[in-house]
């Protein structure tokens, strides 16, 4: 592949630039500044000795994601050149989903998953996040102190998934750790990829045992007939899009709003609602930063660099977004961002994964409204992987809070209020209204200042 820089600039560029490891993490918008100096595409390096080209330019993105004849998601050729040991095989190796395939596999798998997904109803998945956020705020909010990642923004999307799937807890936590250690793409990667594929196995054969009204016995009873390699192979895909890339814009979205003074600070500083803190998320911080991987199946020229066949083409959605060519205004309900994707592969749950977001900061800044960063913004640390952009932790302190549910069961509470009584589809939230809220789920009333200025309420 021939790289010819735009600009030679003072300092040489180097052959590839690694997206591994914690300095990429540390600062991934620096990177993205050098990565421009080579033009629309850049080489870079996805693993030791691992090559692979990455789009930075939002109207290159765009030209690739809507072209899905010469950019297909097929990863097999690739994957007869690199090594069996290879740290980000899990990752990017080939597997019957919807989002990993093309054509009329692509189409067959992406309406079974999408019209089950379609099938959730939204009350019920408010009241679903709802519930979920509230156990997990009760189980720390009298300690006036906590990392909302690990106690908050991790755990919730669980909760939920395992609730909209019908699956047990166990088994979820065992599907998470799974999902999480392959994400981070370090040496354990190999290990995670075979306990998740067990944990998967077992939940199939349940849901073929037992079906009930939840998104996986719905996919399992599509027309579509996915047999039971292919259905665990949607749920690991499902899991993978619900749990990390929600989990991380909870958390981006709340570190912006704790740590911004547009957000945090003075009632003059201005009156930015949740939506938009999400907006702007989504734009300059997508849980997604580079995915969208594709494997031409011939040498392509594209922005003026000659691209291997079968060779990885993976679309930066963090630097197409914030690519200094596009206008960089006020993007108040602007949603032309990448972070969701485009084209055939963009991602089938938009709306969902936005109301999950939504409720699940919302609750938590209703029941907790004078809470503060318990670190400064800069000592706060990124995981590594370059698919993910995800903090470590997120710690804070606040007022104790008393609990708003009824004391926990020591036992299996998870268990028992997370998997039984699925909801079926059309039906509103089991029980009404989560206590401490409205009827009509508005916010409770003992709101204050700052919590009311987060959501653009009334400041
Ligand atoms: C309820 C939670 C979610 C569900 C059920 C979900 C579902 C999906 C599915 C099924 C696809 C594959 C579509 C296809 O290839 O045809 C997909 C793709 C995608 N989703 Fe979501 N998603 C969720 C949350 C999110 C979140 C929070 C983000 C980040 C903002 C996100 C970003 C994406 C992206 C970038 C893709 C394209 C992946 C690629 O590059 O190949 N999703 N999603």
């Amino acid at each position: 592949m021939t790289f010819e820089p735009a600009d030679s600039g003072p300092a040489p560029l180097p052959d590839r630039v690694p997206l591994y490891g914690p300095a990429f993490a540390a600062d991934p918008a620096s990177v993205y500044e050098l990565l421009r100096r080579y033009g629309p595409v850049a080489p870079v390096e996805l693993a030791p000795g691992i090559p692979a080209t990455l789009v930075t330019s939002y109207e290159h993105a765009l030209e690739v994601l809507r072209d899905a004849d010469t950019f297909p998601k097929d990863a097999r050729r690739w994957q007869r050149s690199v090594p069996s040991d290879c740290p980000v095989l899990p990752l990017m190796q080939y597997r019957p989903t919807a989002n990993l395939t093309d054509g009329a596999v692509h189409d067959r798998l992406r309406q079974a998953v999408s019209e089950s997904l379609a099938q959730v109803d939204v009350e019920a998945l408010r009241g679903h996040v709802e519930q979920s956020a509230e156990l997990l705020i009760d189980r720390f909010g009298a300690k006036g102190a906590a990392d909302l990642r690990t106690q908050y923004a991790q755990t919730l999307p669980l909760l939920v998934f395992n609730r909209l799937c019908g699956v047990p807890t166990a088994l979820g936590d065992r599907l998470v750790a799974g999902m999480s250690a392959m994400m981070d793409g370090g040496a354990d990667a190999e290990n995670a990829n075979r306990d998740l594929a067990q944990a998967v196995a077992e939940l199939v054969a349940l849901k073929r045992r037992e079906p009930g009204a939840d998104v996986v016995s719905w996919l399992m009873a599509h027309p579509a007939r996915l047999n039971d390699e292919e259905m665990a192979h949607q749920i690991v895909m499902l899991l993978g899009t619900v749990t990390e890339p929600e989990q991380n814009l909870i958390i981006n979205t709340l570190r912006l709003l704790l740590a911004d003074d547009r957000f945090a600070g003075d009632l003059s500083g201005g009156s930015l609602a949740v939506q938009d803190a999400l907006d702007e998320i989504l734009w300059s911080d997508p849980p997604i930063a580079n995915y969208g991987i594709t494997y031409p199946v011939k040498d392509v020229d594209f922005a003026g660099v000659r691209l291997p066949a079968d060779q990885p083409v993976v679309v930066s959605y963090a630097a197409a977004n914030t690519d200094p060519s596009i206008s960089m205004g006020d993007r108040t309900g602007n949603r032309a961002h990448l972070a969701f994707s485009a084209g055939d592969h963009t991602c089938a749950a938009k709306g969902q994964a936005r109301l999950i977001a939504s409720v699940a900061i919302e609750k938590l800044l209703d029941r907790l409204p004078d809470m503060r960063p318990a670190v400064p913004a800069e000592e706060l640390a990124w995981r590594t992987g370059w698919v993910h952009r995800a903090l470590v932790e997120l710690p804070v302190v606040f007022p104790p809070s008393q609990p708003a549910m009824p004391a926990e069961p020591a036992v299996a509470v998870r268990d028992s209020r997370f998997i039984a009584a699925p909801v079926p589809a059309g039906s509103a939230a089991p029980s009404g209204p989560p206590p401490g809220a409205s009827a009509a789920g508005e916010p409770r009333p003992f709101w204050g200042p700052l919590a009311r200025r987060r959501r653009g309420g009334d400041s």
